[in-house]
């Protein structure tokens, strides 16, 4: 049985304390580490949790620890994964994995140095569909990745310290702008290097300094897109969907939001219904099993097996610190309004990588271009010359 010292006893600690201990579960949290003493102690109540204490040290050097799973506020986890490190422990950090790409690196380096396993918990590359999704790109199925939209957006996150600049290190861009970028990197390729960005990051509508909407484009080096868009001001649930484009196909996916479970209830006696659903009255839309779809299943199998096995997760902190550095790129472009460069320091990906083109020849004068069927039932052909360039049609009868 693994052991694992969860550091912060709020919401995420719960979702993943939820996935650990799941259902005849081999993994136990065995130490609960809030400074809050009495979160930490309900917390170990509720979950069956052998242990609780206000002391990060001490939860992370407990002997009988052998994971560090990191669910606290983002200006806390280099103080963490220091202190994991420094104690030869293996160390699962939540997203973002910095606040910034400086801070990110430090994490890695320090991980490194220790020659500590590392895992980046980064849940919405591992919900069910996405695992799959990403499975059939790899196969093949959609020919090259051209194009990934991702987005998530809901009205804004729960605790005091998320809308707190200097605690959080940024608005919904780092927050949740971490998330589709990842996505869009599985499905482009994360051996293909990100080259340029350009985005928006505004205040738009809450009280705050940092950001609560921003879009971008992150443009690879074979040419695709990631595009993001974050809100902290959606209304109506929690909205996580992603589209992938390729040469030979498309692929459309709703992670969360109205996703097959409608329910109507005039009383609104039901209580929780999803993250940050709005409403408990009228038609709802439930969700069946979160800690599956949100993915935090598949990650804690991928990174529990992955450290038993002595193998590498799918999601490191290298994937972590790649995401920090193309976020502040991001930053910086929200501020040029401009296409700024991403700096990476650190890249261990291909260095050369060939655009995405699609030749095809059709005779020996001309390559092929497109072919559709007329409502008439004619069929068309676009043809470019090989010679001249010049682009014409043909029209056959099939
Ligand atoms: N989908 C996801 O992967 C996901 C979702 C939500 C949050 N997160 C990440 O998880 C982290 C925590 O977010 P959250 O939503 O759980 O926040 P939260 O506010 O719900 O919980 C944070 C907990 O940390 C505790 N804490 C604060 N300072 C501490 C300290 N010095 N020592 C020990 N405990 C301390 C608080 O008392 C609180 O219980 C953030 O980095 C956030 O980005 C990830």
């Amino acid at each position: 049985m693994t052991k694992v010292a969860m550091l912060g006893a709020g919401f995420i600690g719960d979702f993943y304390t939820y996935s650990i201990q799941g259902f005849r579960s081999r993994d136990q949290v065995y130490i609960i580490n809030d400074h809050d003493e009495s979160r930490a102690r309900t917390f170990a109540k509720k979950h069956g949790i052998p242990k609780w204490t206000t002391s990060m040290k001490d939860a992370v050097n407990d002997p009988r620890v052998e994971v560090v799973v990191i669910g606290l506020p983002n200006n806390l986890h280099l103080e963490a994964v220091k202190l994991a490190a420094a104690a030869g422990k293996a160390v699962l950090c939540t997203k973002p994995l910095g606040r910034t790409a400086a801070e990110a690196l430090k994490m890695l380096e320090a991980v490194e140095k220790a020659g500590v396993f590392h895992g980046y918990l980064e849940d919405l590359v591992y919900t069910p569909k996405t695992v799959k999704a990403v499975g059939s790109v790899k196969a093949g199925t959609l020919g090259q990745v051209t194009w990934v939209r991702s987005r998530e957006t809901h009205p804004g996150p729960h605790s005091d310290w998320f809308w707190t600049k200097e605690i959080s290190g940024g608005g919904v861009l780092l927050d949740m702008g971490c998330h589709c970028i990842e996505i869009a990197r599985n499905y482009i390729g994360k051996d293909i290097r990100p080259v340029e960005v350009i985005s928006t990051a505004d205040t738009l509508v809450k009280p705050i300094d940092a950001e609560d909407n921003a879009l971008g484009w992150v443009r690879y080096q074979n040419g695709a897109i990631g595009q993001y868009e974050v809100s902290w001001t959606f209304r109506g649930g929690m909205d996580l969907r992603d589209e992938v484009m390729g040469t030979e196909g498309t692929i459309w996916v709703n992670n969360f939001l109205r996703t097959g479970f409608e329910m109507f209830t005039a009383g609104g006696k039901h209580g929780y219904v999803a993250e940050k659903a709005e409403s408990e009255k009228g038609w709802i839309f439930p969700v069946g099993d979160e800690v599956a779809e949100l993915g935090y299943t598949n990650m804690f199998t991928d990174m529990f097996g992955s450290f038993e096995n002595k193998t590498i997760p799918m999601e490191t902190f290298y994937d972590g610190y790649i995401v920090n550095e193309i976020m502040d790129a991001c930053y910086r472009s929200a501020k040029s309004r401009k296409w700024e460069p991403v700096k990476l320091r650190v890249w261990r990906g291909k260095e050369k990588t060939g655009p995405i083109s699609e030749i095809r020849e059709y005779d020996k004068d001309h390559i092929f271009v497109k072919e559709e069927r007329m409502p008439d039932g004619r069929i068309k052909i676009i043809l470019k010359n090989k010679k001249t360039g010049k682009i014409s049609q043909v029209e056959k009868r099939k």
